[in-house]
This record gives structure tokens, sequence and C-alpha cells, in this order.
């Protein structure tokens, strides 16, 4: 345990990984820790530098963990607790940091805290969870899953009262007003540090309090929660951070950053639909929009930033027609919309076309913030829309083309869920990480590459942004900078070739040297700059300066 926070995270690319999906090292069908420890030098020679995993806790799985039935171990189908602390020592071998999930705001109803809650008024659990004898309380909180619940209330027959849950009605919401809750969870978080973990991926942070009168999202009680955390991480383990899921606009996300004292880092929701949308509309004004909505931070906060994830492509941060449009574009079957959000894995969402893929990450790795990679995408794996909720986008990493892609050593009916084996482009035995890696012009070769430059230069993770406004509203331009260095990042949305005139005079003198292949472009003059770029076309380049070169 390092005792001063070297504030890691602000330079790190992150890669998400169902510990259930990646590898069976047992043979039974499901992914578990073995098999994830196995399959280290492969995350590592990704470029990648923090593991995100899913739950790992013991569960019923009816939310795929996020159902959590006891914090304090693993589940039984990932190993033991001997497997996990393998599995982080080895990880540390490597220089993979790794944060784990952990649901916060609610557990699981076969959680025995909850069972003994049911009971009554007078058992001392009873208070661990949100209780009322009238379900129209806290009438303004919206329901998130639409497509299953219609409450936020459900009634318990053995308790004869109704409890609360903002996901699930077998995800009773934790009480965060009870101390007793709180101090559990520190528990829960010393236990898991203790460990070694280097911080957690804090699950559904808006929603901890309750408060009638208001939408129960985003409340003061919150802020004052997270600070008591971040103070107690901050004594114990300087060196670990928060990563908070708040699905919420920049403005209502920024208070959870405090003053540098609540959480690290925020995934940055609004951004992602915006990309997608961008390029199909090819214009860059909604990007510029929401960034230039984006407050900034303090200095040691960051954004984690993404394409996609486990769970739908979530459309709450978007106007209606905005979602309309976005259903339209990306989701024409309506078995590819699940809740308000679309169940598509990236590659199919941008129909396979490399070039958008390319130019996405362009972005991704440009933009302000720590990207998060969901596993898979890197080697192009598709969906399965005809599978249950969001498991369309959770089937089993792709290695190879042997039996079940060489997840699994099982019967393929045994499987947790089924591989991609639908004939074409995403059948695992052509979406595999094996095909990938022995084509050496595949996109995992590309983004390994893109990976490595970017670990070059500190602005991408430090830096300020400022925008260029070209009249060509198919070009995204951007500076980044970060004390002496300026990274120039120019990209086409448009799936046709565009030319444009850039105003760069406050960097006249200076040679664009393009990142990739490090060639000096023209030196910049006092007349705009003039740049064509093809379909989908981005470049990255270093503002060398006369002084510096
Ligand atoms: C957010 C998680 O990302 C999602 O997968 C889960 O279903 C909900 N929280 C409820 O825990």
């Amino acid at each position: 345990m390092s005792t001063t926070p070297t504030h890691w995270y602000k330079d790190a690319i992150f890669y998400e990984v169902s510990p259930r999906a990646f590898l069976d090292g047992n043979g039974d069908g499901m992914g578990d820790f073995i098999g994830l420890t196995e399959s280290l030098d492969y995350i590592r020679d990704l470029g990648v530098n923090c593991i995100w995993l899913l739950p790992m806790y013991p569960s019923p799985l009816r939310d795929d963990g996020y159902d959590i039935s006891n914090y304090l171990d693993v589940h039984p189908q990932l190993g033991n607790l001997d497997d996990f602390k393998r599995f982080l020592a080895e990880a540390k071998k490597r220089d993979l940091r790794v944060i784990a999930d952990l649901v916060l705001n609610h557990s699981s109803d076969q959680h025995p805290w909850f069972q003994e809650a049911r009971k009554g008024t007078s058992n001392p659990y009873h208070d661990y969870y949100v209780w009322s004898d009238d379900p129209h309380k806290y009438a303004e909180a919206r329901i998130i899953f639409t497509d299953t619940e219609t409450s936020n209330w459900t009634w318990d027959e053995t308790a004869k009262r109704f409890y609360w849950h903002r996901f699930f009605s077998h995800q009773p919401d934790l009480n965060f007003d009870n101390p007793k809750v709180r101090e559990e969870m520190l528990d829960v978080f010393k236990f898991w540090m203790d460990l070694g973990l280097d911080g957690f991926r804090a699950d559904a942070i808006p929603y901890l309090f309750e408060r009638e009168g208001t939408n129960c999202e985003n409340l003061p009680e919150t802020h004052v929660y997270l600070k008591e955390l971040r103070a107690f991480m901050e004594r114990n383990y300087p060196d670990a951070i928060l990563l908070g899921e708040a699905n919420q606009w920049p403005e209502y996300v920024l208070p959870y950053f405090g003053k540098g004292d609540q959480l690290h880092m925020s995934f940055h929701f609004p951004l992602m639909p915006r990309l997608y949308m961008a390029i199909r509309q090819e214009d860059r004004h909604s990007l510029e929009w929401i960034i230039n909505r984006t407050p900034s931070i303090p200095e040691t906060c960051q954004w984690a930033i993404f394409l996609r994830n486990h769970d739908e492509l979530t459309l709450e941060m978007v106007t209606e027609e905005e979602r309309a449009f976005m259903w339209r574009e990306f989701a024409p079957d309506p078995r590819m919309r699940l809740n308000v959000g679309i169940r598509r894995r990236l590659f199919p969402l941008l129909e396979n076309d490399r070039r958008q893929v390319e130019l996405l990450h362009g972005l991704l790795l440009s933009l302000p913030g720590s990207p998060v990679l969901y596993y898979g995408d890197e080697i192009g794996m598709g969906d399965n829309v005809y599978l249950a909720d969001r498991f369309g986008v959770r089937t089993p990493m792709q290695w190879n083309d042997n039996r079940n892609a060489g997840f699994s050593r099982a019967k393929p009916s045994q499987l947790y869920m089924p591989v991609i084996d639908d004939p074409g482009i995403y059948h695992y035995q052509a979406a595999n990480v094996e095909a990938a890696r022995e084509n050496k012009t595949s996109f995992y070769w590309w983004l390994v590459n893109l990976i490595g430059h970017r670990k070059r230069f500190k602005a991408f993770g430090h830096g300020d942004i400022h925008f260029l406004q070209p009249d060509n509203p198919k070009i995204f331009a951007y500076v980044r900078s970060y004390e002496l260095e300026s990274i120039l990042v120019v990209a086409n949305l448009s799936r046709v070739p565009q030319p444009v005139e850039l105003e760069l005079s406050k960097w006249r003198g200076a040679t664009p040297v393009e990142i990739t292949g490090q060639t000096p472009f023209p030196q910049i003059g006092p007349e705009p700059y003039q740049l064509s770029l093809g379909p989908h076309g981005f470049y990255w380049f270093h503002l060398v300066t006369p002084d510096a070169a």
C-alpha cells in the first residue's frame, strides 16, 4: 500500500471485464478467476492499466450479480477468495490495477439482512431497508427499469409493508440513513481494500437516499456520505479510487467530485450517445455542445469516458428527438431496444465499419477523460439480441475457433450463455483473439498501437480542450494542451472525403507531427492551415514548436 496518492487514474486506460464471461478455468461452462488470471497477459498486452471487474460476489444472479447476497465473499461459480487473491497478485505483477464493482444502493432480496428485515419492525435489520405502509411515498422518483417495473415499491407479504427499490423488485434499496448500514459498507470497503484492490466502481450512486418532495436523486445527504467514505479511503488507502456511476447531466455530476473530496472519477454518460450521433449526423455540434456544457472539475478528478459497456447503450441523457433519431438509426429492430436504450455491441452498432470504429476510438482516446474499453470490442465481437435482458452483450469472450470459442471446455449446452455462432462476420470462428492477433492489420493491433501512442503524451489525460471551429461542420477539431505539450486532433465525421481550413495562428511556427507515423506536416504559417481528410479519417498531431524541436 502506498502512502501518497499518485493520481494514476488520470492517465489510465480501463478495461471492463465480466469474470463470468472471460475464460472458464475449471470447465463448468462459466468464466472464473482461474480463467481470468490465465488471461492477464492478454489484458496487459492490450496496453490498458486497470481492470474493472463486474460484480463478483455471491448472488442469486437475477441481475447478473448486481443483486448481492453477501458482500464479503466471491461467488462460488467464480472461485473462492484464494483464487481472487491469486488473481490480484498476478495482476499486480503485470502492473495492472484492479477495481471492482460495488453495489451500495441495494442488495439482493436473498441477502440475510433482507431476510431478517422482512420479519417485522422489531427486527434489528428492518431499518437496513426502506419501508412504507403507503406506496405513494416518494412519488416524484422515476422508474429506471421501465420495461420490467411499474412502481418503486413492492409489497412484502411477510413484513406486511412495502419496500423501496430503484431497480428490480428483487433488489431492495438499503437505508443509508441508518448509521449501521453505513458502517457495514465501511467494513465491506475495508475487507476488499485490505486484499489489495485499487478501488471501486460505485454502482447507482445518485439513489442512496430518499426524501419526500424530491426526485430522490443527487440529494445533499449523498454528498455528505461520499465525503465520509472518501475521508475513510484517504486515511487508509490513499491511492485507491472511487469511480461513480451517476447517469446524469454534467452539472449534476459535478457535485460528486466535491472539492476533490468525494469521487475521484465519474462516468460521462451524456457524451457517449453523442459520439454515435455525431458520426450519423455528420455534424460536430452535439459533441461541442455537451463538452462545452461540461464544467471543469478539480485537478485530482477525472471523467471516465466510454463507447459501450455491459448495459444497454443508455439514451437517458438525450432529448426525445435525439432518442428517436438514435433508435431509428441504431436500433431499427425493436428487439435491439431495452428500457431507454439500445442493447447492441459496438461493431454491430457501427455496421462493422472499420473506419467508423477507428474514428470513435480516435475520439475516445483523445477527448478529456480516461477511456474505458469493454471486453470483446477490441476483437470486433457481435451481440445476440435474442438473449434476455442485457445478456446479448455479455456473451463469452471469443478466444479462438475451437469449441465454445476457446472460452470453456464444457459442453456447449452447459455455457452460462451461448457463444456467438450465427454464420457470418461475428461468428467466433471469424471474430476471435487468435485471428485478430494473427492478422497484423486487424483492429486489435490498430488499437494496441493507438493506446501505445496515447501513453506518450500527458496532454490526453491532463490537458484542457480548445475547440477549433472550422466552417465545415463535418470536421471536429480540437487542441489538447498540458504544460508545454499540445496535441491537435482533426476528425472527419463524414463518410466521404472533406477539406478543412483550421485557424491555428496561436501555434504559428509549430510543425504538426502526425503521431502514429511521426511524419512532419507543413509548418503552421500565417494562413489558415489546410488539410483534407478521407472518409471518417482522423489525425492526431503533436504540435512541435521550433524551440522544442
Ligand atoms: C447499474 C448497473 O450497471 C446495471 O447493470 C444494474 O442492473 C443496475 N445498476 C442495478 O444494480
